[in-house]
């Protein structure tokens, strides 16, 4: 056998194994469901926050934009990176973070926690956790979000 063949086999060989190595765990933890009720230590918002409804009304209108900063619009980076395209907390930068991102397709968990705490932590972020402060997002635009996040458990 040529020496080039060789290489290039060789090559090939450890790009193989490369794949194989990173992407095999990635596909077994995956599969992995989180805890439904899941735990949550979460900092409860100022009451007066914390009482607060959500002022809009789910119309398409308001859903599709909630939708579209959910999957891809939000800054600085999108939701579902880590909350999951489906919202079920499993996205793909979601496996380095203790606490897990929350699931919102988990009714026991993310029904009993009023909009007021919701529309705060995503305005201010969880500190100590990887839910960031999404300073760039309007109120108006937080709503939005939260009308689509709560449909994601129904
Ligand atoms: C970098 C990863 C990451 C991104 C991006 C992210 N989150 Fe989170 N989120 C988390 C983690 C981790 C938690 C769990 C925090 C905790 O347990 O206190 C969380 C928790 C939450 C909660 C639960 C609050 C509560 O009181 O239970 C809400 C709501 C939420 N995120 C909404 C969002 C929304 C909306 C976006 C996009 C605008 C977003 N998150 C983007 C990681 C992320």
């Amino acid at each position: 056998m040529n020496r080039n063949l060789l290489q290039k086999r060789t090559l090939w060989f450890t790009v193989v194994l490369i794949i194989l190595i990173g992407v095999w765990p990635g596909l077994v933890l995956a599969k992995e469901p989180l805890q439904c009720p899941q735990p949550r230590f979460t900092k409860q918002a100022p009451d007066e926050i914390y009482n607060l409804e959500n002022p809009l009304e789910p119309t398409p209108e308001n859903l599709k934009k909630g939708k579209l900063l959910y999957l891809t619009k939000a800054k600085p980076m999108p939701c579902k990176l880590c909350h999951g395209a489906s919202g079920d907390g499993r996205g793909p930068m979601a496996r380095g973070f203790d606490p897990p991102p929350r699931d919102f397709t988990c009714s026991e968990t993310i029904n009993g926690v009023p909009e007021g705490q919701l529309f705060w932590i995503i305005k201010n972020g969880s500190p100590g956790t990887g839910m960031l402060a999404f300073k760039g997002l309007k109120d108006e635009q937080i709503w939005q979000i939260l009308l689509y996040v709560r449909q994601l458990a129904q």
